[in-house]
């Protein structure tokens, strides 16, 4: 990829919980460049939050609209941090759509299961997806299935970072490093 393009397009991807907003967030700081929230944007496009269209619509019909802005974003005619959904790269044939793009590098935030339960405790309330489980050990227990699901998919990123206790800054440092 070559980084001086115009259209270049970075793509974070990882579970719930990995950090691709925060570390986008960072880069777009870093490079300089602006970041693109695929929830957030479903959301406008949607005009509801991601756990409305959850339960009004079923994930189905969310993860129709996730390609479908998705698509959106891909032709923007800029140069842009894109932070994927959890699950994007799980359906339809995102993740070799994504990877076909000349101008576009993906990047897999590789967390491991502990610091993942840790992050999305408190938080799994909001998230359609964990909103039912009671205890840290039904937690773990999910996750740690899930991600043995979706890793083959988050695997087709054309890069791989396993995070470990760095912050958010050094991570969007190592992807600007990686890339140039
Ligand atoms: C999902 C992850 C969420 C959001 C939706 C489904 C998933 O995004 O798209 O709740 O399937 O993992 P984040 O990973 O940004 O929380």
């Amino acid at each position: 990829m070559n980084s001086n393009s115009t259209t270049q397009k970075i793509i974070l991807l990882g579970y719930m919980g990995s950090g691709k907003t925060t570390v986008g967030k960072e880069l777009a700081r870093l490079l300089p460049s602006t970041l693109i929230d695929l929830d957030r944007q479903i959301e406008i496009f949607e005009n509801k939050t991601i756990s409305e269209i959850f339960d009004e619509k079923g994930v189905i019909y969310f993860r129709k609209v996730e390609r479908a802005v998705l698509e959106k974003i891909l032709k923007l005619d800029q140069c842009a941090i894109i932070s994927l959904g959890g699950g994007t790269p799980c359906y339809f044939d995102n993740m070799d759509y994504l990877n076909s793009f000349e101008n576009a590098a993906t990047i897999y935030l590789d967390v491991s299961i502990p610091t993942l339960v840790s992050r999305l405790s408190p938080e799994k309330d909001k998230r359609p997806l964990l909103n039912n489980l009671s205890t840290s050990e039904d937690l773990t227990e999910f996750i740690g299935k899930h991600l043995f699901e979706r890793r083959p998919y988050y695997r087709k990123a054309q890069y791989h970072l396993s995070v470990q206790s760095e912050t958010a800054a050094e991570i969007a440092l190592k992807i600007k490093n990686l890339l140039n």
